[in-house]
C-alpha cells in the first residue's frame, strides 16, 4: 500500500463546522473567514483588511456542548470542530453627529452626545467580548469621570468592530464614545507636534513641489532605485539639507 504524501495527509484533515445551521467539512487550519469561503459563501460585506485591523468581520459562535456565546474576528479566529457560527455583517449602533471644529474638548461634550453613557451597569460584558483585549469598561469609567485622555489611551487599540455594543446591557455604543474621546484628545488636548507643524508649513510653502514633480516623471524602477539608495539618516547639517536630498534625489 502506498504511503500518503505529506500534502495528502494535510489536505485530508478536515473538521465539521456549522454555518448558519448547515454542516460543512473544512480544513482544520482555516480561519472562520476562509472556512466560509471554502464552503461556498462569498463576502460582499463584513470583510475588509483580512488582517485583524479593520473591524469589519465580527463573528459569533457557540461550540457543541458549551453554553457560552463566543465572539471574535472571522479573519483571525481559527475554526474548531463542531463550531456553530454566523457572521455579524453590521451591528446597528447609534453614532452621534457633531461639528468637530466647534466641539469643546470637555467631558460635557461626550455627555451631551452620548447621555446613555450613564446607563452603563458595569457588567463588564463589553470587555469580555472585545477581540482586541481593550479594557472597554475601564474607558467607559474614564469617560464617566470626565477623563478624556485616559479614555483615549485605554481605547487606543479599538478597531470599531462593534462587538462591545452587541453585548451591552445598557444598550450603548461604547466604541463610538471612545472615538469622540480619541478625536478630542488627538486634535485638541494633546500637545502639538512641532516638527509636524513645521513640515506641514513647508509643504504648504511649496518646498516639495519641484521634487515631487521630478519624482512623478520617474519610472517605477527609477523610483525604487532612489528610494532604496537614499540615506536613511543623513549625516548633514541643517544648512546642507534640501528637499531633494530627503528623497534621495540629490
Ligand atoms: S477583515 Fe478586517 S478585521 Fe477581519
Amino acid at each position: 500500500m502506498e504511503t500518503a504524501t505529506l500534502t495528502e495527509k494535510v489536505a485530508a484533515k478536515t473538521i465539521p463546522i456549522y454555518i448558519m445551521g448547515k454542516k460543512y467539512e473544512v480544513p482544520e487550519t482555516l480561519t472562520i473567514m476562509k472556512a466560509m469561503e471554502h464552503s461556498g459563501y462569498q463576502y460582499i460585506r463584513g470583510c475588509g483588511c483580512r488582517g485583524g485591523v479593520c473591524g469589519a468581520c465580527a463573528t459569533v459562535y457557540r461550540k457543541a456542548g458549551d453554553y457560552k456565546i463566543y465572539t471574535g474576528l472571522a479573519c483571525q479566529t481559527v475554526v474548531e470542530p463542531e463550531m456553530y457560527l454566523t457572521q455579524i455583517p453590521f451591528y446597528p449602533a447609534n453614532r452621534a453627529a457633531y461639528d468637530f471644529e466647534s466641539a469643546k474638548p470637555t467631558a460635557e461634550t461626550v455627555y451631551e452626545l452620548y447621555p446613555e453613557l450613564f446607563r452603563c451597569v458595569a457588567c463588564n460584558s463589553c470587555t469580555k467580548v472585545c477581540p482586541m483585549d481593550v479594557e472597554v469598561l475601564d474607558y467607559i469609567s474614564a469617560l464617566k469621570r470626565g477623563d478624556l485622555t485616559a479614555a483615549a489611551e485605554i481605547s487606543f487599540d479599538c478597531i470599531q468592530c462593534g462587538l462591545c455594543a452587541s453585548r451591552c446591557m445598557g444598550e450603548m455604543a461604547q466604541y463610538h464614545m471612545a472615538q469622540v474621546a480619541r478625536r478630542l484628545q488627538g486634535g485638541k488636548i494633546a500637545p502639538k507636534a512641532e516638527h509636524l507643524e513645521k513640515m506641514c508649513g513647508e509643504i504648504d510653502a511649496g518646498t516639495f513641489t519641484d521634487v515631487l514633480a521630478e519624482a512623478k516623471k520617474m519610472t517605477v524602477d527609477e523610483l525604487k532605485k532612489v528610494y532604496t539608495e537614499r540615506e536613511l539618516e543623513p549625516h548633514m547639517g541643517a544648512d546642507e539639507w534640501t528637499p531633494a536630498s530627503n528623497f534621495g534625489l540629490a
